[in-house]
């Protein structure tokens, strides 16, 4: 749970209980207890099982937070996290957890969100996907500019910048660019005062490394001695400029590649997006689905290869490089009939001619979900479903919307795309149940 600001930093007084019992890890990675009064109460950093002595306590509104607590009796499941700036940057909050009791607590994170949030009680066998490399596994990571070029993340919860040595759950290619760039900062002190932040990504396919550079105002001089230092060593492409299509990312997909423009989303652990997109193939195939509507599609991760499978449909989504990059993946890739459209979802999705019909709709909004969308999907009663999510909580409040409307949850599967933290995305599979809502 996001802390809130607290109503009042208690004292530990004798009324109010100092040591607690962890009885699970809740969506947001926090450490969660029942205390004897009933109240719902929160350590950040602190494992299921664990005893802790509170030290200091924050009271919001319905709940209690431990803003400072010592380690009682470890979990025989925590592990020296192998970061040195593990407990300053904000980054990998479950690296002191062994990685399969990471995953069995990100399996009781969805089934907490989907029972809590989504008031299910009934629901399908949960699957979860572990990823093979624990580490070295980010295709990409965002950092911060602070003061004389220095780089790095913020630490938890805060602006303040942790200067990184190199990032042990990045490709270490992402490592040594890295490095590279701090000697530039080096070379040209003045160079990177100008930006906010600097994304690097590494794709398979090639070109490996590109530098996306986020200027803090629009006076970025892309002919300073700096900026062409930079060009001469990386790919760059800077936000809000057209970037050259001929450097576009190539990611292999099924039966298809993924081009990336500068910038564009992409998921970040590429062998875990792969089994992603596998399972969304195999269900779809299964179904027996033909038509298809891809939302929020990004640069078509999941309409490409439905559409090298043969089906047809249409993509949606509002970044309007991304969508040009996925028109041009799908003519250099022979995808005839690929349609892919730029806008806001909920718009397009209501413009589409009554007689536009598919049979299922792919979903994979923001963390913020896909609440304004649902009435319009809904009135389109596309046989099946699959919603891909990275925020639980989110997904389970939409999923009792669609179940209420008349789908039904067939299939949940977790994936663990970012080891090492409490994320991870969802792939949840649901069907218009027999004599339920018909098109209008
Ligand atoms: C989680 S990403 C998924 C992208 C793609 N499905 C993939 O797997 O690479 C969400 C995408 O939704 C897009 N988006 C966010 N809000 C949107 C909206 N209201 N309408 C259309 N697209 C939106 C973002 O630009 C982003 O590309």
């Amino acid at each position: 749970m996001p802390p809130s600001k607290p109503r009042t930093r208690l004292a530990l007084l004798d009324l109010t209980p100092n040591e607690w019992k962890i009885e699970k890890l809740v969506p947001g990675g926090d450490g969660f207890l029942h205390l004897s009064d009933g109240k719902s109460a929160f350590a950040s950093g602190a494992l299921p099982g664990e005893r802790i002595r509170v030290e200091e306590m924050e009271e919001h509104g319905g709940y209690l937070r431990a803003a400072r607590w010592s380690l009682l009796e470890a979990s025989p499941d925590r592990v020296e996290p192998s970061c040195p700036v593990q407990s300053e940057c904000g980054g990998c909050d479950l690296m002191m957890l062994d990685y399969s009791a990471q995953v069995r607590a990100k399996q009781g994170i969805l089934l907490e969100a989907l029972q809590r949030t989504g008031r299910f009680e009934q629901l399908p066998e949960v699957r979860f996907v572990s990823s093979a490399e624990h580490y070295g596994y980010r295709s990409r990571i965002r950092l911060h500019v602070g003061s004389g070029g220095r780089l790095g993340f913020y630490a938890a919860g805060s602006r303040e910048l942790v200067e990184i040595p190199g990032c042990i759950v990045a490709d270490p290619e992402l490592s040594t660019a890295l490095i590279a760039l701090r000697d530039l900062a080096r070379r040209y002190p003045r160079g990177f005062e100008p930006l906010s932040e600097i994304e690097l990504r590494v794709a398979p396919a090639g070109p490996r490394v590109a530098v996306h550079l986020l200027p803090a105002d629009r006076g970025f001089d892309l002919s300073s001695a700096f900026a062409v230092e930079l060009a001469r060593r990386f790919n760059v492409s800077v936000a809000e400029r057209a970037s050259d299509p001929s450097q576009d990312q190539r990611f292999p997909l099924p039966g298809v590649e993924l081009r990336v423009p500068g910038g564009g989303f992409t998921q970040v652990n590429w062998a875990v997006n792969q089994a992603l997109v596998h399972a969304l193939l195999d269900a779809t195939q299964k179904s027996g689905a033909l038509r298809f509507c891809d939302l929020y599609c990004g640069a078509g991760n999941f309409s490409l290869p439905l559409f090298a499978r043969g089906l047809t449909g249409l993509g949606i989504e509002a970044s309007r490089p991304a969508i040009g990059a996925a028109r041009r993946a799908a003519k250099e890739q022979s995808l005839s009939g690929a349609r892919f459209i730029a806008g806001d979802v909920r718009t397009e999705l209501e413009r589409l001619p009554r007689g536009e019909r598919f049979d299922l709709a792919v979903l994979d909004p923001p963390r913020s979900g896909a609440r304004e969308v649902l009435p319009a999907l809904i009135r389109r009663a596309p046989r099946h479903l699959a919603y891909c999510a990275c925020d639980p909580v989110t997904l389970a409040r939409d999923l009792r919307v669609l179940c209420d409307a008349g789908y039904a949850l067939e299939g949940l599967t977790g994936f663990d795309m970012f080891p090492q933290t409490h994320h991870f995305e969802t792939l949840a599979w649901l069907s218009l149940g027999a004599g339920t809502a018909t098109p209008h």
